[in-house]
């Protein structure tokens, strides 16, 4: 049951790729609050996904982008507000992707090619959704932008690789870009460092099961989980954390405060 914390607002959902994602989360949080949303992934996801699911689930419109690409991400914004009817009060950035990673080159031998691929997808598509939306001006007023990060943008988590700079890359962007649109619209720009949890993109990090539950205990209060992460993003994208901007919001049951915990000793 919702409590209409999003009634009458309109927002796009990047990056939902099976019921695991955390988009996936927010995308049907979202609704649950009463608004109106498109989503969007890649086109070759979406022949893998099961992301009509969702669609259906939630009464939206998927628009395929690739969000690498400057001219889908046009179509992308410039059809959303179309088909929903006006400017958009949210829009979430959950994409992430390290080639790397992905063909296990080890942090002291990475390709650099690569490399830009991953920072292309999993960082610069942020700033150019930023951009696309700003050219358009398809923001409204105090609307709210959130990328999802992660604690490694800060600290050392060696197999997390080049997907480190990629976020320490994709919150500066917020922070950047924030000032910009804060000056123009009001709009604010956030990022939210949320725990390890268990999608394709997280599997994908060598070791994630023993990170997964290291993580667990370190953090008093648990790993936050994908729908709790869907609740704060909620809240971000309401208009009760209006002068919230500018800011990586740690959402990790308490992980970022934690030196030592009797739980890890055991
Ligand atoms: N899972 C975790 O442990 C964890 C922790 C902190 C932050 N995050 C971040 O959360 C976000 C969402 O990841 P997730 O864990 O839900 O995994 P996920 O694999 O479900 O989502 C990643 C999404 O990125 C999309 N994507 C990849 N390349 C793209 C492109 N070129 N254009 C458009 N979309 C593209 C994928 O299709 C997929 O839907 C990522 O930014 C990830 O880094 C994840």
């Amino acid at each position: 049951m919702g409590n209409n914390l999003l009634k009458g607002k309109r927002g796009v959902i990047s990056g939902a790729l099976d019921e695991n994602s955390i988009a996936w989360k927010v995308a049907e949080r979202c609704v649950e609050e009463g608004a109106v949303i498109t989503l969007t992934n890649a086109p070759v996801a979406l022949r893998f996904g099961e992301l009509n699911k969702l669609a259906e689930q939630t009464g939206a419109e998927i628009i395929p982008a690739d969000a690498t690409n400057m001219d889908e991400l046009d179509r992308l914004f410039a059809k959303s507000v179309e088909i929903l009817g006006g400017p958009l009060d949210f829009v979430l950035h959950s994409i992430g992707m390290s080639v790397n990673v992905r063909k296990k080159k080890d942090y002291t031998d990475l390709n650099y090619e690569w490399m830009q691929k991953t920072f292309d997808v999993s960082a610069i598509s942020f700033h150019k959704m930023m951009q696309s939306l700003w050219k358009q001006n398809a923001m409204n007023d105090w609307g709210s932008i959130v990328a999802l990060s992660y604690i490694a943008a800060q600290r050392t988590f060696p197999d997390y690789s080049e997907m480190a700079e990629s976020k320490a890359l994709l919150e500066s962007f917020a922070r950047s870009f924030g000032y910009h649109f804060g000056t123009r619209n009001k709009v604010r720009v956030n990022t939210v460092s949320q725990s390890p949890t268990r999608t394709t993109a997280g599997s994908g990090v060598k070791g994630f099961d023993e990170f997964f539950t290291y993580a667990d205990k370190m953090s008093p209060l648990g790993n936050a989980s994908s729908e709790a992460c869907a609740d704060y993003c909620v809240l971000l994208f309401s208009d009760l954390t209006r002068m919230v901007t500018m800011q990586n919001l740690y959402h990790d049951g308490g992980f970022s405060s934690m030196g030592m915990s009797p739980a890890i000793l055991g």
